[in-house]
């Protein structure tokens, strides 16, 4: 099973890709090598801020389905099938499937894995972490959403990092308002996560969603000003997913796949994530179950 020698993950096998019905419509960039450039904007209307909710909704239903599967014994490939299933029974695509060469419905990323790890022949242990990220495609739009689950008994440390890092995205939404830069939202994240000596990963970041999976608009998780000063609007729909190391680190390394992106030091990090919409009020979460 692959792990190494000191219990670090390893690639394993990647099953076949999984089918999707052809009444089922797909993003663009499925069959191409990525996606054309997104000219749309990051502004949507109340109508079109529903549809992103119910694509959202679908997304929070699949990781939920997945959370309530993980336990020590499992393999992350067949988290994927859970995802897949959920998905295609509710009319939606898994976004991720077939994005720039992904072959998976959902990304699994376990302990020292930030993020993008692709679901394989990897068998869950007791005490991992296991990040699940879902994104849906229906009706024209994506709905983008992860969170960490712990599998059996894990160490206290691990789970003081997986509640911290939801609250930082929870302050992380609090500093959503319209007319505030967005580098508003990383100075929130960063400032709660130094305080317990987590380090904030830079170079993934939230992003603009809706017709595109990724728009272009960039959301850092850290203190970036005064970089990244786009203005936050009424209508403007992004996602926030705070990746925090356990060591403080942010640096990382990818795997020869390409995908897999793990911390350099091997340190534990966990993610939480939603998609919203900026209102007059602050933020309204899109990706609830
Ligand atoms: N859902 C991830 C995000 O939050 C993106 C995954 S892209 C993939 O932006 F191709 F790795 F699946
Ligand atoms: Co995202
Ligand atoms: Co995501």
């Amino acid at each position: 099973m692959p792990r190494d020698s000191s219990g670090y993950l390893v690639a394993g096998v990647i099953s076949p890709a999984r089918k999707v019905p052809s009444s089922i419509p797909r993003p663009e960039y499925v069959g191409r090598a990525g996606p054309r450039e997104y000219t749309g904007d990051n502004i949507y209307s109340a109508q079109q801020v529903e549809l992103i909710r119910e694509s959202g909704r679908i997304a929070a239903g699949a990781v939920e389905a997945v959370g309530a599967a993980i336990r020590p014994g499992i393999t992350t490939d067949e988290l994927d099938g859970i995802a897949h299933a959920y998905m295609i029974e509710r009319g939606a695509y898994p976004s991720t499937l077939g994005y720039r060469g992904y072959p998976k419905s959902c990304c699994t990323s376990i302990n020292e894995v930030v993020c993008h790890g692709i679901p394989d022949d990897t068998v869950i242990e007791d005490g991992d972490i296991v990040n699940i990220d879902v994104t849906a495609f229906k009706n024209g739009v994506h709905g983008d959403l992860n969170k960490t689950f712990i599998a059996g008994n894990a160490s206290q440390d691990a789970v003081d990092l997986i509640h911290r890092t939801r609250e930082a995205l929870n302050r992380g939404i609090k500093a959503v308002a319209p007319g505030r830069e967005v580098n508003v939202i990383g100075r929130a994240i960063e400032s709660y996560a130094k305080r317990f000596g987590y380090g904030v990963v830079r170079d993934f970041t939230g992003h603009g969603v809706g017709e595109a999976f990724h728009s272009g608009l960039i959301i850092p998780h850290y203190d970036a000003a005064p970089r990244f000063n786009d203005i936050m609007e009424v209508g403007m729909v992004f996602t926030i997913e705070p990746m925090l190391t356990l060591s403080g680190g942010y640096a990382w390394d990818l795997w020869a796949d390409d995908w897999t992106v793990t911390t350099r030091d091997k340190s534990i990090t966990a993610q939480f994530e939603h998609t919203l919409v900026v209102t007059e009020r602050g933020a309204d979460i899109l990706t609830l179950p």
